[in-house]
Protein backbone atom coordinates (compact mmCIF):
# COMPACT_ATOMS: atom_id res chain seq x y z
CA UNK A 1 0.00 0.00 0.00
CA UNK A 2 1.14 3.46 -0.44
CA UNK A 3 1.88 5.86 2.29
CA UNK A 4 2.96 9.45 2.44
CA UNK A 5 6.91 9.27 3.65
CA UNK A 6 9.40 11.60 5.21
CA UNK A 7 12.54 10.40 4.55
CA UNK A 8 14.42 13.07 6.25
CA UNK A 9 13.78 16.90 6.67
CA UNK A 10 12.63 18.00 2.78
CA UNK A 11 12.66 14.93 1.63
CA UNK A 12 9.20 13.86 1.39
CA UNK A 13 7.52 11.43 -1.11
CA UNK A 14 5.06 7.99 -1.13
CA UNK A 15 6.37 4.87 -0.22
CA UNK A 16 5.37 1.27 -0.91
CA UNK A 17 4.99 -0.41 2.62
CA UNK A 18 3.20 -3.44 3.60
CA UNK A 19 -0.44 -3.54 4.68
CA UNK A 20 -0.22 -3.41 8.74
CA UNK A 21 -0.96 -6.73 10.46
CA UNK A 22 -3.93 -6.30 13.40
CA UNK A 23 -2.46 -7.20 16.84
CA UNK A 24 -5.38 -8.22 19.95
CA UNK A 25 -7.01 -4.97 20.79
CA UNK A 26 -6.15 -3.15 18.29
CA UNK A 27 -8.56 -2.19 14.62
CA UNK A 28 -7.51 -2.56 11.01
CA UNK A 29 -8.77 0.92 9.51
CA UNK A 30 -8.82 1.79 5.86
CA UNK A 31 -8.10 5.13 5.85
CA UNK A 32 -10.70 7.56 4.21
CA UNK A 33 -9.31 11.11 4.78
CA UNK A 34 -6.63 12.85 6.63
CA UNK A 35 -5.77 16.57 7.23
CA UNK A 36 -2.32 18.04 7.03
CA UNK A 37 -1.18 19.78 10.11
CA UNK A 38 0.81 22.35 10.79
CA UNK A 39 2.61 19.80 12.91
CA UNK A 40 2.80 18.10 9.77
CA UNK A 41 4.86 20.90 7.81
CA UNK A 42 7.23 21.27 11.07
CA UNK A 43 8.12 17.62 10.82
CA UNK A 44 8.52 18.24 6.73
CA UNK A 45 11.13 21.48 8.01
CA UNK A 46 12.88 19.19 10.29
CA UNK A 47 11.85 21.81 12.82
CA UNK A 48 9.82 19.78 15.21
CA UNK A 49 12.65 18.37 17.63
CA UNK A 50 10.06 15.77 18.50
CA UNK A 51 10.50 13.86 15.55
CA UNK A 52 12.76 10.98 14.16
CA UNK A 53 12.98 9.78 10.69
CA UNK A 54 12.39 8.39 8.65
CA UNK A 55 8.36 8.89 9.56
CA UNK A 56 5.13 7.79 8.16
CA UNK A 57 3.15 11.67 9.09
CA UNK A 58 -0.64 12.11 9.32
CA UNK A 59 -2.54 12.59 12.65
CA UNK A 60 -5.24 13.95 11.56
CA UNK A 61 -7.71 10.70 10.44
CA UNK A 62 -10.59 9.33 9.66
CA UNK A 63 -11.97 5.85 8.26
CA UNK A 64 -13.46 2.40 8.13
CA UNK A 65 -13.41 0.27 10.47
CA UNK A 66 -12.12 -3.35 8.21
CA UNK A 67 -11.66 -5.87 11.42
CA UNK A 68 -12.16 -5.21 15.17
CA UNK A 69 -11.86 -7.89 18.05
CA UNK A 70 -15.73 -7.81 20.04
CA UNK A 71 -15.55 -4.46 22.33
CA UNK A 72 -17.31 -2.79 25.25
CA UNK A 73 -18.09 0.01 22.82
CA UNK A 74 -19.66 -2.27 20.29
CA UNK A 75 -17.87 -0.89 17.47
CA UNK A 76 -17.92 -2.84 14.45
CA UNK A 77 -16.33 -3.47 10.90
CA UNK A 78 -17.90 -0.93 8.32
CA UNK A 79 -18.28 1.98 11.36
CA UNK A 80 -17.32 5.06 10.37
CA UNK A 81 -14.75 6.59 13.07
CA UNK A 82 -12.14 9.04 13.65
CA UNK A 83 -8.58 8.38 15.24
CA UNK A 84 -7.44 9.58 18.97
CA UNK A 85 -4.06 10.19 17.76
CA UNK A 86 -2.33 10.75 21.48
CA UNK A 87 -1.42 6.85 22.49
CA UNK A 88 -0.64 7.32 26.17
CA UNK A 89 0.68 4.62 28.55
CA UNK A 90 -1.74 4.31 31.12
CA UNK A 91 0.53 4.44 34.33
CA UNK A 92 2.43 7.54 34.66
CA UNK A 93 1.30 10.10 37.31
CA UNK A 94 -1.01 12.27 34.40
CA UNK A 95 -2.09 9.25 33.25
CA UNK A 96 -3.04 7.77 36.78
CA UNK A 97 -4.95 11.03 37.38
CA UNK A 98 -6.90 11.30 33.58
CA UNK A 99 -4.83 13.65 32.12
CA UNK A 100 -3.13 11.35 29.21
CA UNK A 101 -2.28 13.68 27.10
CA UNK A 102 0.24 14.74 29.33
CA UNK A 103 1.25 11.15 29.99
CA UNK A 104 5.12 11.26 30.26
CA UNK A 105 5.60 8.55 27.77
CA UNK A 106 3.28 9.98 25.10
CA UNK A 107 3.47 9.08 21.53
CA UNK A 108 1.81 11.08 18.49
CA UNK A 109 0.89 9.51 15.24
CA UNK A 110 3.45 10.97 12.77
CA UNK A 111 5.46 12.30 15.61
CA UNK A 112 7.37 9.98 17.55
CA UNK A 113 5.66 6.93 15.63
CA UNK A 114 4.60 6.56 12.25
CA UNK A 115 1.29 8.20 11.43
CA UNK A 116 -1.78 7.28 8.71
CA UNK A 117 -1.33 9.28 5.58
CA UNK A 118 -1.76 5.51 4.34
CA UNK A 119 -4.26 3.45 3.03
CA UNK A 120 -4.15 1.61 5.91
CA UNK A 121 -3.23 2.17 9.68
CA UNK A 122 -3.68 -0.49 12.83
CA UNK A 123 -4.84 1.41 16.09
CA UNK A 124 -5.90 0.77 20.05
CA UNK A 125 -9.76 -0.11 19.67
CA UNK A 126 -10.21 2.14 22.54
CA UNK A 127 -8.49 5.27 21.04
CA UNK A 128 -11.50 5.34 18.25
CA UNK A 129 -14.28 7.57 18.22
CA UNK A 130 -17.63 6.77 16.16
CA UNK A 131 -18.66 9.70 13.68
CA UNK A 132 -22.44 10.08 12.59
CA UNK A 133 -22.82 9.38 9.46
CA UNK A 134 -24.00 13.03 8.19
CA UNK A 135 -20.37 14.06 8.26
CA UNK A 136 -18.71 14.28 4.70
CA UNK A 137 -14.67 12.25 5.04
CA UNK A 138 -13.65 15.06 3.47
CA UNK A 139 -14.61 17.25 6.86
CA UNK A 140 -14.03 14.58 9.87
CA UNK A 141 -10.32 14.83 10.21
CA UNK A 142 -11.05 19.09 11.21
CA UNK A 143 -12.26 17.41 14.79
CA UNK A 144 -8.93 16.80 15.72
CA UNK A 145 -7.68 20.55 15.65
CA UNK A 146 -10.98 21.23 17.09
CA UNK A 147 -10.29 19.63 20.01
CA UNK A 148 -7.16 21.16 20.39
CA UNK A 149 -9.40 24.47 20.33
CA UNK A 150 -11.74 22.86 22.99
CA UNK A 151 -9.26 22.14 25.01
CA UNK A 152 -7.90 25.75 25.44
CA UNK A 153 -11.59 26.34 26.32
CA UNK A 154 -12.33 23.76 28.76
CA UNK A 155 -8.22 24.72 30.67
CA UNK A 156 -9.87 28.71 30.85
CA UNK A 157 -13.23 27.64 32.46
CA UNK A 158 -14.60 29.83 29.46
CA UNK A 159 -18.50 30.71 30.48
CA UNK A 160 -20.88 32.34 28.29
CA UNK A 161 -20.61 36.09 28.49
CA UNK A 162 -17.03 36.16 28.65
CA UNK A 163 -14.37 37.98 26.55
CA UNK A 164 -11.91 35.67 25.41
CA UNK A 165 -9.04 37.43 23.62
CA UNK A 166 -7.10 35.23 21.18
CA UNK A 167 -3.44 35.64 19.37
CA UNK A 168 -3.62 34.29 16.59
CA UNK A 169 -6.08 33.59 13.69
CA UNK A 170 -4.73 30.81 12.01
CA UNK A 171 -6.73 26.90 11.82
CA UNK A 172 -6.59 26.65 16.07
CA UNK A 173 -7.12 30.66 16.63
CA UNK A 174 -10.66 30.54 14.35
CA UNK A 175 -11.70 27.00 15.60
CA UNK A 176 -10.98 28.42 19.09
CA UNK A 177 -13.44 31.70 17.95
CA UNK A 178 -16.08 29.59 17.12
CA UNK A 179 -16.08 27.46 19.63
CA UNK A 180 -16.31 30.33 21.62
CA UNK A 181 -19.28 31.63 20.07
CA UNK A 182 -20.69 28.20 20.33
CA UNK A 183 -20.16 28.66 24.10
CA UNK A 184 -21.90 32.26 24.07
CA UNK A 185 -19.12 33.83 24.64
CA UNK A 186 -17.40 37.04 23.36
CA UNK A 187 -13.86 36.21 21.03
CA UNK A 188 -11.78 39.06 19.91
CA UNK A 189 -9.17 37.80 17.36
CA UNK A 190 -5.95 39.44 17.33
CA UNK A 191 -3.67 38.96 14.22
CA UNK A 192 -1.86 40.91 11.78
CA UNK A 193 -2.48 38.88 8.50
CA UNK A 194 -5.69 41.22 7.71
CA UNK A 195 -7.86 38.68 5.29
CA UNK A 196 -7.80 36.80 8.37
CA UNK A 197 -9.21 38.95 10.32
CA UNK A 198 -11.84 39.47 7.07
CA UNK A 199 -12.30 35.69 7.05
CA UNK A 200 -12.87 35.68 11.02
CA UNK A 201 -15.59 38.23 10.57
CA UNK A 202 -17.27 36.20 8.10
CA UNK A 203 -17.58 33.46 10.32
CA UNK A 204 -19.49 35.96 13.31
CA UNK A 205 -16.09 37.02 14.69
CA UNK A 206 -17.67 40.33 15.90
CA UNK A 207 -14.45 42.27 17.10
CA UNK A 208 -10.68 41.86 15.57
CA UNK A 209 -7.59 43.48 15.86
CA UNK A 210 -4.98 44.06 13.31
CA UNK A 211 -1.32 44.73 15.42
CA UNK A 212 0.52 47.00 13.51
CA UNK A 213 -2.58 49.16 12.43
CA UNK A 214 -4.44 49.02 15.88
CA UNK A 215 -3.59 49.29 19.31
CA UNK A 216 -3.92 46.09 20.64
CA UNK A 217 -4.43 47.04 24.22
CA UNK A 218 -6.32 50.50 24.21
CA UNK A 219 -8.66 48.49 21.26
CA UNK A 220 -9.09 45.16 23.38
CA UNK A 221 -9.91 47.96 26.83
CA UNK A 222 -12.86 49.41 24.99
CA UNK A 223 -13.99 46.41 23.70
CA UNK A 224 -13.99 44.82 27.41
CA UNK A 225 -15.67 48.44 28.86
CA UNK A 226 -12.18 48.95 30.54
CA UNK A 227 -11.86 45.34 32.35
CA UNK A 228 -9.83 43.44 29.26
CA UNK A 229 -10.47 39.80 28.18
CA UNK A 230 -11.00 37.69 31.37
CA UNK A 231 -9.79 34.95 29.66
CA UNK A 232 -6.44 35.14 26.63
CA UNK A 233 -5.69 32.13 24.56
CA UNK A 234 -2.28 32.55 22.91
CA UNK A 235 -2.79 30.02 19.51
CA UNK A 236 0.04 32.21 17.16
CA UNK A 237 3.43 30.35 19.32
CA UNK A 238 4.93 34.01 18.60
CA UNK A 239 6.96 35.66 21.66
CA UNK A 240 5.79 39.04 21.75
CA UNK A 241 2.50 37.15 22.06
CA UNK A 242 3.04 34.87 25.10
CA UNK A 243 4.44 38.53 26.50
CA UNK A 244 1.07 40.13 25.72
CA UNK A 245 -1.09 38.16 27.29
CA UNK A 246 -0.30 39.35 30.79
CA UNK A 247 -1.15 42.65 29.56
CA UNK A 248 -4.91 41.30 27.69
CA UNK A 249 -5.99 39.76 30.67
CA UNK A 250 -8.11 41.38 33.29
CA UNK A 251 -7.45 41.22 37.00
CA UNK A 252 -8.15 37.65 37.94
CA UNK A 253 -8.86 36.35 34.46
CA UNK A 254 -7.00 33.39 33.17
CA UNK A 255 -4.56 32.51 30.41
CA UNK A 256 -4.34 29.07 28.33
CA UNK A 257 -0.39 28.83 26.56
CA UNK A 258 -1.60 27.21 23.02
CA UNK A 259 0.72 28.16 20.61
CA UNK A 260 4.21 26.24 20.63
CA UNK A 261 7.10 29.04 20.55
CA UNK A 262 10.45 28.29 19.50
CA UNK A 263 12.66 29.98 21.65
CA UNK A 264 11.91 31.14 25.66
CA UNK A 265 9.83 34.27 26.80
CA UNK A 266 10.63 36.41 29.12
CA UNK A 267 7.79 37.60 31.72
CA UNK A 268 7.33 39.97 34.08
CA UNK A 269 5.58 37.88 36.70
CA UNK A 270 4.98 40.63 39.05
CA UNK A 271 1.82 41.21 36.58
CA UNK A 272 0.89 37.66 37.47
CA UNK A 273 1.31 38.32 41.11
CA UNK A 274 -0.15 41.50 41.02
CA UNK A 275 -3.77 40.70 38.78
CA UNK A 276 -3.68 37.22 40.28
CA UNK A 277 -3.54 35.77 36.78
CA UNK A 278 -4.19 31.96 36.51
CA UNK A 279 -2.10 30.75 33.56
CA UNK A 280 -2.61 26.97 31.90
CA UNK A 281 -0.50 25.01 29.60
CA UNK A 282 -2.81 22.99 27.13
CA UNK A 283 -1.62 20.34 25.06
CA UNK A 284 -3.35 18.26 22.49
CA UNK A 285 -6.72 17.26 24.23
CA UNK A 286 -8.41 14.48 26.23
CA UNK A 287 -11.65 13.06 25.41
CA UNK A 288 -12.76 15.82 23.58
CA UNK A 289 -13.65 14.00 20.44
CA UNK A 290 -17.02 13.58 21.08
CA UNK A 291 -17.43 17.27 21.62
CA UNK A 292 -15.87 18.10 18.65
CA UNK A 293 -17.91 15.93 16.31
CA UNK A 294 -20.85 17.18 17.83
CA UNK A 295 -20.31 20.91 17.42
CA UNK A 296 -19.12 20.47 13.95
CA UNK A 297 -22.53 17.80 13.04
CA UNK A 298 -24.77 20.20 14.56
CA UNK A 299 -23.15 22.74 12.38
CA UNK A 300 -22.14 25.12 15.21
CA UNK A 301 -18.32 24.75 14.32
CA UNK A 302 -18.97 25.24 10.54
CA UNK A 303 -15.70 23.56 9.54
CA UNK A 304 -15.97 23.34 5.97
CA UNK A 305 -15.36 27.16 5.87
CA UNK A 306 -11.90 26.68 7.26
CA UNK A 307 -11.04 24.09 5.08
CA UNK A 308 -9.42 25.74 2.29
CA UNK A 309 -8.82 22.54 -0.17
CA UNK A 310 -9.36 18.84 -0.98
CA UNK A 311 -6.31 16.67 -2.34
CA UNK A 312 -5.71 13.17 -2.94
CA UNK A 313 -3.36 11.07 -1.27
CA UNK A 314 -1.16 11.35 -3.91
CA UNK A 315 -1.05 15.29 -3.78
CA UNK A 316 0.03 14.91 -0.56
CA UNK A 317 3.82 15.07 -0.82
CA UNK A 318 3.32 18.02 -3.17
CA UNK A 319 0.80 20.25 -0.84
CA UNK A 320 3.22 19.71 2.22
CA UNK A 321 5.83 21.27 0.13
CA UNK A 322 3.00 24.10 -1.01
CA UNK A 323 2.37 24.88 2.48
CA UNK A 324 6.03 24.89 3.65
CA UNK A 325 6.69 27.48 1.41
CA UNK A 326 3.99 29.73 1.48
CA UNK A 327 2.48 29.05 4.77
CA UNK A 328 -0.31 31.83 4.63
CA UNK A 329 -1.88 30.42 1.16
CA UNK A 330 -4.15 27.82 3.03
CA UNK A 331 -5.65 27.71 6.33
CA UNK A 332 -6.40 24.00 6.47
CA UNK A 333 -5.73 21.04 3.70
CA UNK A 334 -7.79 17.58 4.37
CA UNK A 335 -6.94 14.81 1.86
CA UNK A 336 -9.85 12.12 0.54
CA UNK A 337 -7.82 8.61 1.00
CA UNK A 338 -9.47 5.52 -0.96
N1 LIG B 1 -0.82 22.86 22.14
C1 LIG B 1 -1.13 22.03 21.15
O1 LIG B 1 -1.46 20.87 21.37
C2 LIG B 1 -1.09 22.53 19.75
C3 LIG B 1 -1.72 21.81 18.72
C4 LIG B 1 -1.72 22.35 17.43
C5 LIG B 1 -1.08 23.54 17.18
N2 LIG B 1 -0.43 24.18 18.21
C6 LIG B 1 0.25 25.47 18.01
O2 LIG B 1 -0.74 26.47 17.95
C7 LIG B 1 -0.26 27.57 17.16
C8 LIG B 1 -1.29 27.91 16.08
O3 LIG B 1 -1.41 26.84 15.16
P1 LIG B 1 -2.02 27.14 13.70
O4 LIG B 1 -2.01 25.84 12.97
O5 LIG B 1 -3.30 27.90 13.81
O6 LIG B 1 -0.85 28.08 13.12
P2 LIG B 1 -0.90 29.16 11.96
O7 LIG B 1 0.52 29.41 11.61
O8 LIG B 1 -1.88 28.76 10.91
O9 LIG B 1 -1.50 30.47 12.66
C9 LIG B 1 -0.77 31.31 13.49
C10 LIG B 1 -1.32 32.72 13.30
O10 LIG B 1 -0.69 33.56 14.26
C11 LIG B 1 -0.46 34.82 13.66
N3 LIG B 1 0.56 35.54 14.42
C12 LIG B 1 1.90 35.54 14.28
N4 LIG B 1 2.48 36.35 15.18
C13 LIG B 1 1.48 36.87 15.94
C14 LIG B 1 1.44 37.78 17.03
N5 LIG B 1 2.56 38.29 17.53
N6 LIG B 1 0.23 38.06 17.56
C15 LIG B 1 -0.91 37.51 17.07
N7 LIG B 1 -0.93 36.69 16.01
C16 LIG B 1 0.26 36.36 15.46
C17 LIG B 1 -0.06 34.46 12.24
O11 LIG B 1 -0.22 35.57 11.35
C18 LIG B 1 -1.04 33.32 11.92
O12 LIG B 1 -2.25 33.78 11.33
C19 LIG B 1 1.10 27.12 16.63
O13 LIG B 1 2.10 27.63 17.49
C20 LIG B 1 1.04 25.61 16.75
O14 LIG B 1 2.32 25.05 16.89
C21 LIG B 1 -0.45 23.71 19.47
ZN1 LIG C 1 -3.06 18.42 13.97
ZN1 LIG D 1 1.35 7.92 30.87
Amino acid sequence: MKAVNLEAPYTIGLKDIPEPKRKAGEALLKIKSAGICGSDIGAYRGTNTLVSYPRIIGHELAGEIVEIDDNPRGLKTGDKVIVDPYLYCGTCYPCSIGRTNCCENLKVLGVHVDGGMAEYITHPATMLVKVPDSLPWELIPMAEPLTIALHAIHRTKLTAGEHVAINGAGAIGLLIAQGALAYGAIPILIDMVEERLDFARSLGVQHTIQLNKQDLLSTLKTITNGRMAEVVVEASGANSAIRNTLDMVSFAGRIALTGWPKNQTELPTDIITRKEIDIRGSRTSVGEFEEALNLMVTSRVDARKILSKVVSLLEIPDMVREQSEFPGKYLKINALIG
